[in-house]
């Protein structure tokens, strides 16, 4: 039976991808910070699950020390919030969003990585974000920017290991998460979609799984634009958003 361990997996896209792979047969390590959550997500004999704060590296090492045997870690869990005033700059926003989805993965990979064999798979959320600037993601998007350089490193100083990396970028996918947004998202799946489409990608070892195909083609394009128009959009839209 193959195992998979998937942080992040108390809600939205983690908590649907864990109940697919169930579904699918594979044995699921859940791991989140709510325990209630995690423990009424299945009663199945081949779930397990454990909670605990990524941010905390001690807490991180003690709950992840006895996973082993894993053909598969999806590093999922993350935060969102936004810059809403960059004159009077959050610092203290910027340092939770980083902590989270940053130093949180991190700490992940530290306790994890010894652990791997070769032949398993590591993937990394990301998000679609990376492709522009976009107003109010200074913090959100630097975070995700982070992961990206990070995976594709990752994936070339562990390939002689025979680890493989997928870095996994999402448009907008309807979770707990972006129901807290207050503007339009377009293009947004639902989290059952975004499942199949992050299953799929992995089950192919893809070294990025950008969705939906839509709205990443336009993102693609935009990102292709000379920087200084791009700026000139964006800028326009900042202000029509303020
Ligand atoms: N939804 C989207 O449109 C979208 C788009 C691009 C990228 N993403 C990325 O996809 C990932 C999942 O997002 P989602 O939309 O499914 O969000 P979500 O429903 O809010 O789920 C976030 C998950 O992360 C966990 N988590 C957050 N902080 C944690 C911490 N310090 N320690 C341990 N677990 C922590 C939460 O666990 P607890 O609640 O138990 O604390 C929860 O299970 C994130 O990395 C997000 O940035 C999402």
């Amino acid at each position: 039976m193959k195992r998979v361990l998937i942080t992040g997996a108390s809600s939205g896209i983690g908590k649907q991808l864990s109940l697919d792979y169930l579904e699918q047969g594979w044995s699921v390590v859940a791991c989140g910070r709510n325990q209630e959550r995690l423990r009424q997500l299945s009663d199945s004999s081949h779930y397990d699950y454990r909670s605990f704060d990524t941010n905390d590296r001690e807490q991180t090492r003690l709950a992840l020390a006895d996973v082993d045997d894993l053909e598969l870690v999806i590093l999922n869990a993350g935060s969102c919030e936004y810059i809403d005033d960059a004159k009077q700059f959050d610092a203290e926003l910027f340092d939770r969003v980083f902590s989270t989805n940053v130093m949180g993965t991190v700490n992940c990979l530290a306790a994890l990585l010894p652990n791997m064999s070769e032949g398993s798979q590591l993937a990394i959320v990301s998000s679609s974000v990376t492709f522009l600037p976009l107003t109010r993601a200074e913090a959100y998007g630097a975070s995700k920017a982070a992961l990206d350089y990070l995976t594709r490193t990752l994936a070339v100083d562990l390939d002689h290991q025979g680890i493989s990396l997928s870095l996994i970028r999402p448009g907008f996918v309807d979770t707990p998460l972006t129901q807290l947004n207050d503007f339009p998202m377009p293009g947004r799946i639902g989290v059952k979609e975004a499942s199949n489409i992050i299953r799929t990608g992995l089950e192919k070892k893809k070294k990025e799984i950008n969705f939906p195909f839509v709205f990443i083609a336009v993102m693609r394009l935009l990102s292709w634009l000379p920087h200084s128009l791009w700026h000139r959009i964006a800028v326009s839209m900042a202000r029509s958003a303020a």
